[in-house]
């Protein structure tokens, strides 16, 4: 087996108090590693077994039949993303490369958090918002249930879970103040700018296109 089993980058009780311990301890252990064992158990003495978990994410995507297969490899994907765009004492604007990218594409953090938390409030039931780099740019998108941007060919930046079992103990039904908390308090931009660093040559030398005066930001919501 060529996927590491799931690990957190933190202990449990650093993010506390924008994140319970609680929290983080019933999400990482009976949601992302029950997905990582049920995915074990579908491909265990199976070719699938030999790939990469990006690659398992793709090929099975694209086949119906193994969706089942998909959704555990995704949410796996998804929540090792999630832990490692939080940190403690996260929270604000972006440094360095991140910050140049946001202020190019959203003229503002302020606006840029805006727009985050209009799209992660306007997402019906489960799923993601993502910040993502696309074709040279950054966007904000969602995903439904278990949908990861990876398969669409955007490089997912930083991910947030819009699953109640995310943020119900610490804040109930308000999404909204959750994802505050996520912009205010843990966001971590270094993990943002590491994955912009690890993009091929030919998409990291692109630039990143400006706003036009009036330009809303598009927000994508794909099938899972
Ligand atoms: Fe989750």
């Amino acid at each position: 087996m060529k996927i590491d089993s799931p690990a957190m980058p933190y202990n449990f009780s650093d993010l506390e108090p924008a994140l319970s311990r609680d929290t983080l301890v019933f999400h990482f252990l009976r949601h992302q590693r029950v997905c990582f064992d049920r995915m074990l158990a579908i491909v265990r003495g199976t070719e699938l077994e030999a790939l990469p978990l990006e690659e398992l994410i793709r090929v099975t995507e694209r086949n119906p039949a193994q969706h089942t297969l998909y959704r555990y490899a995704a949410e796996v994907f998804n929540h090792s993303l999630y832990w490692n765009s939080m940190r403690p004492r996260g929270g604000g604007a972006a440094p360095g490369a991140a910050g140049e990218l946001v202020r190019a594409r959203y003229g503002s953090h302020e606006r840029f958090a805006r727009e985050f938390k209009d799209a992660a409030a306007a997402h019906f039931g489960s799923g993601w918002a993502w910040l993502v780099w696309r074709a040279g740019t950054l966007e904000i998108v969602t995903t439904s249930n278990a949908g990861t941007p990876l398969v669409r060919g955007d490089q997912p930046l930083l991910a947030l879970d819009l699953w109640e079992h995310a943020y119900y103990l610490d804040h109930q039904n308000r999404r909204s103040a959750y994802v505050s908390a996520f912009l205010e308090e843990l966001v971590n931009w270094e993990f943002a700018n590491s994955r912009l660093a690890e993009l091929p040559a030919s998409a990291e030398a692109r630039v990143a296109r400006p706003r036009v005066a009036g330009e809303s930001t598009r927000s994508v919501m794909l099938r899972p």
